[in-house]
């Protein structure tokens, strides 16, 4: 060790306690209303105690036309006189703060955040609680930021569009393919981000893209030129669902529209998907963004308005609040000037706005001094939230396969595993895409390296895997070692943000690596798969050498550590698929524009999600083993329930015909099925199990052309030879109703037919006080 002076040593002490001194009192300044600015701390809008409508209107009418469109992009500018600093609205954050946003930087005080798994794995484990303390890690990790200077306070995420073709490259960044789900996923995501404490947030959330916008670039269609084509049955029963639970239940404060067209019109340009619809129908509280440069690619891309001014008054008279993007600070003035657009249209997107950054509290003074003001570096990547990290991975990978039962490998010390694969020793890879930095990261090979003897061989250079230089050593290792695992699958090259596969196979000569490694191995096989899209490894399914098969989705940055648990077993798996794995042939009639979601048997298309499409799969939705066995039995469940019909209105003598009661005639109020399920594990581990309840409609319904729908699932953990009851709440109206071709949910009447694993249970719909109606 060196050796200081005395007088140099303490000279370093004093410079280091004013470091720390200095970083400990270092808080970002106030964005507006700083106490220490006299000429506008008494301001009406400064006022705390004033309410917030009356706060904006305040401000709004102190704003020139000038500073006004300046504050409708991103990049908000800055209105020294009204002593508001600029603002960078755009921030990401859907799963651990991320940096993808120019809002968010990470530096030397904040050098990472904890980075969960990829929303796709995240949303395997179907436990909502689990995305809820997601949200709340993540929200605080992002006011920590905050405070320290380097991120925003308005989150643009998650992504909940539906999961609809296999080839999306965005499809990773989704809860999945069933609606439910995924608006499920929305309402605990966003409460986690946004808090509970009345209409104050602790971050803005925003559900996006609306609507319909699930191809990135596919066959020459990219998303800056796509019209989606979209009947009004699928709109309602499919692309709706998550948008309006994330609005009407989350009570997000944000929803992004998308690059797309849905039926001809822009979505960002379209006062019946934003004003009528968002604002209208379901009551959005919060403020409309565009996707980003939406306005600019409407205008340039799709030349739906005849000037920039235009295009400019489009979007924001049909509801458009904030432009990602510097076009409506470019063209919002003239377009007021030349009388396409009134002052008060300006008007009503700051309103929008600037209440939900009142309701961050960014009008209230010093950050330090509210409530998340304490919060700071020792806040990010702490080890409780790096262990929830961990933990969500464990709850989210899904077993696909397990012959024998061979998982999990028993623990010896002394056994050797050869782990082999180009995503073996995968760090950035297990975050997938819209990630931060993480605090760090346990590959699949540290994590296996935990628990025994490893030996590692790439096979192949990359996941691309053009050729099999590597394969050679590869198979010696398999052969030498007492078990195999390859870590194989997909990465952001192979399917990404504007990258949409061609075809559902391992790429390269991956599948021949896998079947040559599992052809010479000494003990058993076992293939580990990261990807966020579905993968058809049939090859692999029907290969008897190849007994167990895990697929990890993006894991997070302990994805490494979460799969060995499982493999080895400190973990049992107790995940789900959350969208179906097609064969590679059923491509074949499904051209990714096409956005129909019911099959045409005259015209061979399959129809898309396990709610429509009826052909072979390779597993399904909802597929994924445990470690044990769960046998289920119903306790309780009603076998008939009257459907009361609202005596306000007559219901259509068309409907009762249907043998359909439209849900606007019902009194839908605490109009709940009941059922009460005991699970029991009959086998020899304690494991967790995840119960998905599916209901079928009355056959006589066929029209409705619906297979089955998921309509509630829950997870529970119940020990061996335990057994656990479990009440499933089924809202009649939300979840029994289907919908007709002209987009009209209806209840249809007769037996409804619940699957819940080996349980089967109709229950008898019928309208109650059919008297009333006169036809
Ligand atoms: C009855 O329902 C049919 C089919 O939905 C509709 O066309 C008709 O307008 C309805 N009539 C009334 C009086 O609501
Ligand atoms: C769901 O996730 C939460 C949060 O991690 C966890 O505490 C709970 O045990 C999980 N539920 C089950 C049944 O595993």
């Amino acid at each position: 060790m060196l050796q200081m002076s005395s007088t140099f040593s303490s000279l370093v002490a004093v410079f280091l306690l004013f470091f720390l001194v200095r970083h400990t009192c270092e808080a970002r300044d106030a964005f507006a209303c700083d106490p220490k600015n006299a000429v506008t701390k008494n301001l009406p809008f400064c006022k705390v105690s004033v309410a917030i409508t009356e706060r904006v209107k305040d401000l709004i009418g102190r704003l020139t036309l000038e500073e006004k469109v300046r504050l409708l992009v991103n990049n908000a500018a800055a209105v020294p006189r009204l002593g508001m600093k600029g603002y960078e609205w755009w921030s990401e954050a859907l799963h651990g703060v991320s940096n993808v946003g120019p809002g968010v930087k990470f530096n030397a005080q904040f050098p990472g955040a904890t980075s969960f798994p990829q929303v796709i794995t995240t949303a395997a484990s179907f436990n909502a609680s689990l995305w809820e303390s997601i949200g709340r890690v993540v929200s605080d990790e992002a006011r920590a930021m905050y405070n320290g200077g380097v991120a925003g306070l308005t989150y643009w995420s998650p992504n909940i569009n539906i999961f609809r073709d296999p080839r999306w490259g965005r499809g990773q960044e989704t809860p999945g393919e069933d609606p439910v789900l995924a608006g499920t996923y929305a309402v605990s995501y966003v409460r986690g981000l946004q808090g509970t404490h009345g209409n104050r947030l602790k971050v803005a959330a925003c559900c996006k893209h609306f609507t319909a916008y699930d191809l990135d670039n596919w066959n020459g269609v990219d998303r800056f030129h796509f019209n989606a084509q979209v009947s009004k049955q699928d709109i309602e029963d499919t692309f709706d669902v998550p948008f309006r639970m994330c609005v009407s239940e989350g009570r997000v404060a944000s929803v992004m529209c998308s690059y797309n067209q849905v039926n001809g019109v822009p979505t960002c340009a379209d006062p019946n998907l934003l004003k009528n619809t968002l604002r209208g129908l379901w009551q959005l509280d919060g403020y409309i963004v565009s996707d980003c440069d939406s306005v600019g690619v409407f205008y340039s891309n799709q030349h739906y308005a005849s000037t920039p001014e235009e295009a400019a008054a489009d979007a924001i008279k049909a509801g458009l609040d904030l432009d990602c993007g510097p076009f409506l600070a470019v063209h919002t003035q003239d377009a007021v000037t030349k009388g396409l657009l009134s002052q008060a249209d300006v008007d009503g997107a700051l309103v929008n706005t600037l209440t939900v950054q009142m309701r961050l509290g960014m009008f209230d003074g010093e950050p330090s001094a509210q409530e998340y003001g304490k919060l700071g570096p020792k806040d990010v990547c702490k080890p409780a939230h790096q262990e929830l990290a961990l933990e969500a991975a464990r709850q989210g990978i899904v077993l696909l396969k397990n012959t024998g039962p061979v998982l999990p490998l028993s623990q010896h010390p002394h056994q050797t595993v050869a782990v082999i694969g180009p995503n073996a020793k995968a760090d950035v890879t297990m975050i997938g895409n819209y990630a931060g930095i993480a605090c760090g990261y346990t590959s699949p090979l540290q994590g296996i390296g935990r628990y025994a003897r490893t030996v590692h061989q790439l096979g192949c250079e990359n996941v691309a895997c053009k050729n099999d230089n590597l394969f050679g050593s590869a198979i010696n290792a398999a052969r030498q070692a007492d078990a195999t695992v390859l870590v194989m699958g997909l990465d952001q090259s192979i399917e990404a943000e504007t990258v949409d596969r061609t075809h559902l196979l391992l790429p390269g000569r991956q599948q021949d690596l896998v079947s040559k490694v599992a052809a010479a191995s000494k003990g058993p096989t076992i293939l580990v798969l990261m990807s966020g899209g579905p993968v058809d490894i049939t090859f692999a399914k029907n290969n008897p050498r190849i007994v167990g098969i895990l697929w990890a989705g993006y894991p997070g940055q302990a994805g490494g550590a979460a799969i060995a648990d499982i493999l080895f077993g400190t973990s049992s798996p107790g995940g789900k698929l959350p969208m179906t794995w097609y064969p590679q042939e059923y491509l074949r009639k499904l051209p990714m524009t096409k956005m129909a979601m019911r099959a045409s048997k005259s015209a061979g298309y399959p129809g898309r999600t396990y709610r429509f499409y009826t052909g072979e799969v390779v597993y399904p939705f909802g597929h994924g083993l445990t470690y044990t066995h769960f046998i289920h039995t119903l306790a309780s469940a009603p076998t008939v329930v009257s459907v009361p019909l609202n005596g306000h209105r007559r219901s259509n003598a068309t409907d009762i015909s249907n043998r359909a009661i439209r849900v606007t005639h019902a009194r839908c109020d605490n109009l709940f099925i009941t059922l009460q399920v005991d699970v029991k594990n009959v086998g020899s581990r304690d494991c967790t199990h995840t119960l998905l309840v599916f209901s079928a409609p009355p056959a006589a319904a066929g029209h409705w052309a619906l297979e089955k729908q998921l309509v509630a699932f829950d997870k529970v953990h119940v020990p061996a030879k335990a057994q656990h009851r479990v009440g499933i709440h089924i809202h009649v109206c939300k979840l029994l109703s289907v919908v007709d071709k002209s987009g009209i949910r209806r209840i249809p009447l007769g037996l409804h037919s619940f699957n819940i694993g080996d349980v089967k249970h109709s229950v008898s719909l019928q309208a109650a006080a059919l008297g009333i109606i006169k036809s």
